[in-house]
């Protein structure tokens, strides 16, 4: 037995050596191609390499002049080139007549998928699920590619505490661990293990870094993080990224404690390339080297070419401050030829490995398979596993005999369902709650009361109503046009705009159950209208396959999966809110808390509690981060860890009793948090540290198991080292992150 042991390990070492030595022979010969290259190279075709071009899906004609670019090799990619035949062509300009024949890359922003849509991001971060992101990402990539992108500027890892910003729905949510848990997937979706397969696509985690962090969540706006912060929150990702081989990162529009992105040194060099290895290219954002100058950082073109390049900013996109200017800066000394040889050496890098060198060409049998019934049924389940269920007042899942008023701007609305960044979804293979409810034969009564989510016409109440009386119970489908998120569409009220308010409040006079079924890029707060429904659910932005997911989750068909990747607000105004916040010197409770109404008039100054919270909207959200229901209920007991002392080495197990209390199977998702209780640095009153779905039938109970090691206990400190600081600490496992077992333990 033990032979065979050692001979077994000896196998695997010999494998595993010589797998290692053909991986790094392989990585040299690419480095030794790449030098022969850039040695045949002119200046002028290595600044072409570091530019990313920009047609318009639009285009009708291809220009002569940028023809003539590429035949000069002045172009290394391209940005939305959306007919194929203009692909072909180019691409073949650039192998048959520019100079070195160097492959372009065709890049595009497929972000939560290309003609089957999936859920948004964030959506797809309510399913709490690595492999939801990582077939997303894979779906998208097998479509996307068949138009010969091999590039996609996704997955946006920008962390999000703050739901007026409009990018929230591209985010994956406001936890770093979650996020990171994400990360991975989208980047296994995107790239798969074998980057030269014509269906990979190399990913681009963006936006590095901070873009989330916008005061007052206003799109484009400055960020304030302090360096821990920033290493212990929104750094977090896109480590997970580039530990699952991210082959590119896109910089940020904004400024980080006042020095943009785009021409960060710090940031890209000392951080991503000397701290985080990071072997990819840099691209930068829509025009952000030239914005530098908007930002006051740069006080011309030529000025933000030099900072980008000394920064370390590889490939600069559709603004040409490069092409312009890196000549003339090299000439001043400003930049040395050899920086600019290092730039091309990161891209052709990414080039050599998506095997553009050796099959540059799309590939004319791969199909794609759009809109396949295979990646219908995968956006469905992914939209049925984004959904969360906020409330219910026994009235869900519905009976298949039930009749029903489908009332709502978002019941009937194609194009709004896909959300935003959805370039190539066709609103037309949208199937929507109305369309599911006819193929299906529901017994329904369709009167959408108000035409879309802004509509301020009172015109369609009437009608809605009359459907209302006649049916046993509303369906209102609400929300946000696909519009109202995304880049630039912040919002600084966060309720369902236009009339939507009015028209639930009349309708829930008539006495029937009115379950609400809410479809935005964000959370929308909904504290005016929660007592006259009987049911919400978040569906968010769900894509194509909306009208499907939604309708077996009304009839319990399925049971709607999601968990809130974001802590839900009762007001705006509490913005910005998360879960994994500081305890501060006063910590609120409900105790001392006087809410406004009940302030006595001519109350004395100091006659209230004084801890953190608003006198209006409490120090409460409406539902916390984690916060979801199911069809069935459960119970954790016996919260059990296996050691009350552990040092720095030794692991600690954690095991948790979860027993489905409910009438049906069911699945929940276990949530373990830690609470590192005095630290150097303050530290958050929790951190999600490990989750699990699990699966129970009614009745049977499991123990979960979960293992917490160093790493879990880690936090960058006030002098920027990884420490893991001795003393005590919580583990919290619950539901959602703010209820939940505690059981504390001792790091000697
Ligand atoms: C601007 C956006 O910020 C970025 O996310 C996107 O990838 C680029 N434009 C390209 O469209």
């Amino acid at each position: 037995m033990k032979i065979y042991k050692i001979n077994y390990l000896l196998i695997l070492g010999v494998l595993l050596f010589s797998y290692n030595a053909t991986s790094a022979q392989q990585e040299q010969d690419i480095e030794d191609r790449i030098t022969k290259i850039i040695t045949k190279m002119t200046l002028e075709q290595k600044i072409g390499q570091l530019s990313l071009r920009g047609t318009s899906s639009r285009t009708k004609v291809l220009p002569e002049e940028l023809k003539q670019d590429v035949r000069d090799g002045k172009v290394g990619a391209f940005l939305n080139v959306m007919k194929v035949d203009y692909v072909d062509e180019l691409q073949k300009i650039a192998i048959e007549e520019s100079p070195l024949g160097v492959p372009l890359i065709f890049s595009r922003d497929i972000i939560h998928g290309f003609k089957t849509i999936f859920p948004i991001p964030i959506g797809i971060a309510a399913s709490w699920d690595k492999e939801t992101a990582k077939t997303s990402a894979r779906i998208s990539a097998i479509e996307g590619s068949s138009y010969g992108i091999r590039w996609t500027f996704a997955p946006m890892l920008d962390i999000a505490r703050d739901s007026r910003w409009g990018r929230i729905a591209e985010s994956p949510g406001e936890d770093p661990y979650l996020a990171s848990v994400l990360a991975k997937g989208y980047v296994e979706g995107f790239q798969t293990d074998n980057l030269t397969n014509p269906t990979s696509m190399a990913a681009c985690a963006k936006h590095f870094i901070g873009y989330g962090a916008a005061i007052g969540g206003r799109d484009y706006n400055t960020a304030i993080i302090h360096e821990p912060l920033l290493r212990n929150v929104y750094l977090k990702p896109f480590e997970a990224a580039l530990s699952s081989g991210v082959q590119t990162i896109m910089t940020s529009f904004n400024e980080v404690n006042g020095v943009p992105a785009s021409g960060n040194k710090w940031l890209l060099t000392d951080v991503l390339r000397d701290e985080m290895n990071f072997d990819g290219f840099v691209v930068s954002d829509w025009n952000s080297v030239t914005e530098m100058i908007n930002h006051g950082y740069a006080k011309d073109e030529k000025q933000a070419a030099d900072l980008a390049v000394n920064a370390g900013l590889d490939m600069e996109m559709t603004s040409k401050s490069y092409e312009f200017y890196v000549k003339e800066l090299i000439k001043e000394g400003k930049v040395k030829e050899d920086q600019i040889d290092f730039l091309v050496r990161n891209i052709l890098r990414v080039k050599f490995k998506l095997g553009l060198f050796e099959k540059p060409y799309r590939s004319k049998t791969h199909t794609g398979d759009l809109y396949s019934e295979e990646h219908l049924t995968k956006a469905k389940t992914a939209a049925i596993k984004s959904t969360v269920l906020l409330k219910n007042e026994s009235v869900l899942p519905l009976k298949m005999s039930a009749k029903i008023a489908l009332i709502g701007p978002l019941a009937n609305a194609p194009r709004e369902q896909l959300g935003t960044w959805t370039f190539d979804g066709e609103k037309e293979h949208s199937v929507t709650p109305l369309k599911t409810f006819k193929d299906k034969r529901v017994s329904f009564k369709f009167s959408k009361g108000l035409s879309y989510s802004r509509d301020k016409s009172t015109g369609g109440f009437e009608a809605a109503i009359e459907a209302a009386k006649v049916s046993d119970v509303i369906v209102f489908i609400a929300g946000e046009e696909a519009i109202l998120s995304g880049e630039a569409h912040s919002r600084a009220n966060i309720n369902l705009p236009g009339k939507q308010e009015e028209l639930i409040k009349i309708l829930a006079k008539t006495g029937k159950p009115i379950i609400l079924v809410i479809m935005a890029g964000r959370p929308i707060t909904i504290t005016n209208i929660i007592d006259d429904v009987d049911a919400v659910l978040m569906a968010w932005h769900p894509g194509t396959m909306a009208g499907p997911a939604i309708y077996d989750i009304l009839f319990g068909k399925k049971e709607p999966l999601g968990r809130l990747p974001v802590t839900w607000p009762k007001t705006a105004g509490q913005l910005p809110l998360f879960y994994n916040h500081k305890n501060t010197g006063r910590p609120s409770d409900a105790e001392s808390f006087v809410q406004i109404d009940d302030i006595p008039v001519g109350a004395w100054q100091s006659s209230l509690g004084n801890t953190t919270h608003y006198l209006d909207a409490g120090f409460t959200p409406h539902f916390p981060f984690g916060y979801g229901l199911g069809y069935t209920t459960f119970k954790l007991e016996h919260l059990r860890l296996s050691k009350t002392e552990i040092t720095e080495s030794e692991e600690l197990e954690v095991f948790v009793s979860l027993t489905n209390t409910g009438e049906s199977a069911g699945e929940e998702v276990v949530q373990l948090y830690l609470q590192d209780k005095v630290g150097s640095l303050t530290r958050p009153v929790r951190q999600l540290r490990r989750f699990k779905r699990v699966r129970l039938n009614s009745g049977e109970t499991r123990i979960v198991k979960f293992i917490i090691n160093r790493k879990d206990l880690e936090f960058v400190n006030n002098s920027l080292k990884p420490v893991i600081e001795k003393g005590e600490f919580n583990v919290y496992v619950g539901q959602n992150s703010v209820s939940g077992l505690v059981k504390g333990f001792v790091l000697k």
